[in-house]
């Protein structure tokens, strides 16, 4: 049997680009026989050819110019280099030349991707992105594939391997924010800057693309309600272990009467809630429709190999799937931006010194000011000294402030989600 070779362009050569030639190369045999056809990589974009890596080139495969790559017959390009310029460009670009994309890059889908879909449905050519939301997960698909029966009335999920790794460390190892960073780096789970993980950023890209898919529109942006991970402590997650709470990044999107709602944000969950069960870099994404029910997926995040299997998987739908027209993004201005202070229960974290912070003090505070304590959890009370977790109803920012100016205490609290939530 003649097997027709594909060719392919790769944009980026690093965590992403590395697990997709390993996986090419490893599946070989395998997609041909299954394809009837062979990907061959003929050009991979790079800043510096002169680097080592843990995957061998041929020289002539790589390059610095991506002309180069546009202009070397490809059929595909496949963009793994991550950031908005110069990948918007290229990619731009590759479609106009009509080659099929397919992307890893949440950021740019989630700023310039209504711009990307009009023109590829314009030069009927795929965009596919399945690495771009939850790793390996095939989340896209599935919502493609199966959900068009339902409606889907909320979406809620742990979207960040990265922020998950550290927050599973910090719990287990008492390890500090810092340390498990660097870890997450040394695995390849973070972006370039991972600020865009901790501070909720690339976990705010993902709810987006999710919610073009899922709802049709998605809010702007700058409207997402958005919190990252940046300031936790060891302490306060100590002391909703201590409650019986797990606290991970919960990215959200509710349709209600007023709109979408989209939120990413520190959440404490119960330690049976299945979300609370996602450790590690895994990710995990809640469905729940109107016909079907609830649903979870799970499974690796990010990392080189998880990442690359969704990928190939895109490599592979596009070389057996005729084009049809990808539905359009929209933006549309949601309800009121509004983070925890809406929501009745949350888990706060208090810690100070001073006459005023004691535990007796704060609760007649709180009780006084129609704040509901369901439990309280002292770790130190030292004479003035206090650490101490509480889970309330009803405490609002009125109340937060009151206890920073008058109690002299530093509070964080985190919404609560219950078991069956
Ligand atoms: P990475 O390890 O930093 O690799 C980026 C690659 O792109 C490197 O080979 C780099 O070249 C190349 N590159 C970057 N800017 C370039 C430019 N301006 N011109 C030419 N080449 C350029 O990143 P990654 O972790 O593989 O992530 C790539 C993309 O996949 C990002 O959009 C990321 O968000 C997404 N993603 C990553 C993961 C993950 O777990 N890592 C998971 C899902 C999605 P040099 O090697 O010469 O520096
Ligand atoms: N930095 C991202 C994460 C990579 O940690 O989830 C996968 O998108």
């Amino acid at each position: 049997m003649s097997v027709e070779v594909v060719k392919v362009g790769l944009l980026g050569l690093g965590t992403v680009g590395g697990g997709v030639i390993k996986t090419i190369h490893s599946q070989q045999e395998k997609l041909a026989a299954r394809l009837g056809k062979r990907i061959e990589i003929v050009k991979a974009l790079v800043r510096d050819a002169e680097k080592e890596r843990a995957v061998q080139m041929g020289r002539t495969v790589l390059t610095t110019d991506f002309d180069e790559v546009l202009h070397s017959g490809v059929d595909i390009v496949v963009e793994v280099m991550g950031g908005v310029e110069p990948a918007y460009d290229y990619v731009r670009a590759s479609i106009e030349k009509g080659c099929h994309v397919v992307t890893a890059n949440k950021e740019l889908l989630a700023k310039r991707g209504a711009e990307l879909v009009e023109l590829a449905n314009r030069h009927q050519v795929h965009l596919a992105y399945e690495a771009s939301v939850a790793g390996g997960i095939p989340i896209l698909g599935v919502l493609r594939q199966f959900l068009r029966t339902n409606d889907i009335t909320g979406i809620r999920g742990i979207l960040n391997g990265t922020t998950n790794f550290i927050l599973t460390k910090m719990e287990a190892e008492q390890l500090s924010y810092q340390e498990v960073l660097r870890e997450a780096q040394e695995l390849g789970y973070a972006e370039a800057d991972p600020r865009s993980d901790v501070e909720g950023f690339d976990a705010m890209y993902k709810l987006y693309i999710l919610a073009q898919l899922v709802y049709g529109e998605s809010l702007p942006l700058a409207e997402v309600s958005r919190k990252g991970i940046a300031d936790l402590t060891c302490g306060q997650i100590r002391i909703a272990s201590e409650l019986g709470y797990r606290i991970k990044l919960i990215a959200q999107a509710n349709q209600t009467g007023d709109g979408i709602h989209l939120s990413v944000e520190p959440t404490a969950l119960p330690l049976d809630h299945p979300l609370a069960q996602i450790q590690d870099s895994y990710n995990a994404v809640q469905l729940s429709g109107n016909i079907v029910g609830d649903l979870l997926f799970t499974g690796r995040g990010a990392g080189e190999m998880p990442t690359a299997s969704a990928v190939v998987e895109d490599l592979a739908y596009l070389l057996t799937q005729p084009f049809t027209p990808h539905p359009v993004w929209k933006e549309r201005e949601g309800a009121a931006k509004e983070l925890s202070g809406g929501r009745e229960q949350s888990l706060c974290y208090v810690e100070g010194a001073g006459p005023a912070a004691t535990p007796d003090r704060v609760l007649q505070f709180l009780r006084a000011s129609g704040v509901e304590v369901h439990k309280l959890k002292v770790q130190f009370d030292l004479g003035g000294v206090l650490r101490a977790g509480l889970i309330t109803s009803g405490l609002h920012e009125e109340h937060t402030d009151l206890l920073r100016s008058d109690f002299g205490l530093q509070v964080r609290c985190f919404p609560l989600l219950h078991a069956s939530e």
